[in-house]
């Protein structure tokens, strides 16, 4: 069984107040429920010793980014073995944000991977293509070489220490979604490409990011191929985020 997750990326927002608002309700209404996925809070990384001590250790925890190297003199970096000590199971990896603000390559978020990897956590690889790739007919192709050369280092048992998350470059804090049809058909392609490179896809939680909202999350997370959802925007809010997390149809 895939494991079935929702992953509530806060990017740069967020406050102690926020914090002290949000965590409490969520691990009350959204942890530990019958039919529900793991919920994992993924804030700015100086938030992560407070989240984890409001939310009693109930919660997951992520950061959004590493280094792509392990120690060293590279200031103002945040290792993978830093995340690790802090209590945290994912990283982000290969954002959008990251790709198109901070220049990240395939090749960047390949070593940043890696370096999850070794260190024990799941990375959350993130894939999608622009709206220019999308009406030029290049979608699947351009994610089927993000997840080609971002995962080019994985080795057989470390397989269980990945996840996908494909968001659209359009969906995200936009407000458009996918269809859950066209969603699922990329959702679909990643797994064929991940059956392709001798991984265990049938194994690999694949999430869908992009504009996930209380009234689009069922419809999406009923689809075969689509494990679960990285959400922005509406993990800020509590009672989106938590039905969101409650989104899942049951038995699942
Ligand atoms: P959004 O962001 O839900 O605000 O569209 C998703 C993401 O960037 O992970």
């Amino acid at each position: 069984m895939r494991r079935k997750i929702v992953a509530g990326n806060w990017k740069m927002n967020g406050s102690k107040d926020l914090v002290q608002q949000l965590v409490g309700v969520i691990c009350d209404r959204a942890v530990g429920l019958d039919d529900a996925a793991e919920v994992v809070v993924i804030p700015p990384a100086p938030y992560v010793p407070l989240v984890q001590q409001q939310s009693d250790g109930k919660l997951a925890l992520g950061v959004q980014n590493v280094s792509e190297w392990q120690s060293g003199a590279y200031t103002g970096e945040v290792s993978a073995d830093m995340a690790k000590d802090l209590g945290c199971g994912f990283v982000l990896v290969g954002h959008s944000e990251r790709r198109q603000l901070f220049g990240e390559s395939d090749d960047v978020a390949a070593r940043k991977v890696e370096r999850v990897l070794e260190s024990g956590l799941t990375a959350v690889l993130c894939v999608g293509e622009t709206l220019e790739q999308r009406e030029a007919g290049e979608a699947e192709q351009v994610v089927a070489e993000q997840v080609r050369r971002g995962l080019a280092g994985v080795a057989g048992d470390q397989w269980e220490g990945v996840v996908v998350a494909y968001e659209p470059v359009w969906a995200i804090g936009t407000g458009k979604t996918a269809t859950a049809e066209d969603a699922q058909a990329m959702h679909a392609e990643i797994r064929s490409v991940l059956k392709a490179m001798d991984a265990p896809a049938e194994e690999i939680s694949v999430l869908y990011g992009g504009s996930v909202k209380a009234d689009n999350a069922a419809a999406l997370f009923s689809e075969p191929d689509i494990d679960g959802g990285l959400i922005g925007g509406a993990s800020l809010k509590a009672d989106e985020f938590i039905s969101i997390c409650r989104s899942f149809p049951a038995g699942n």
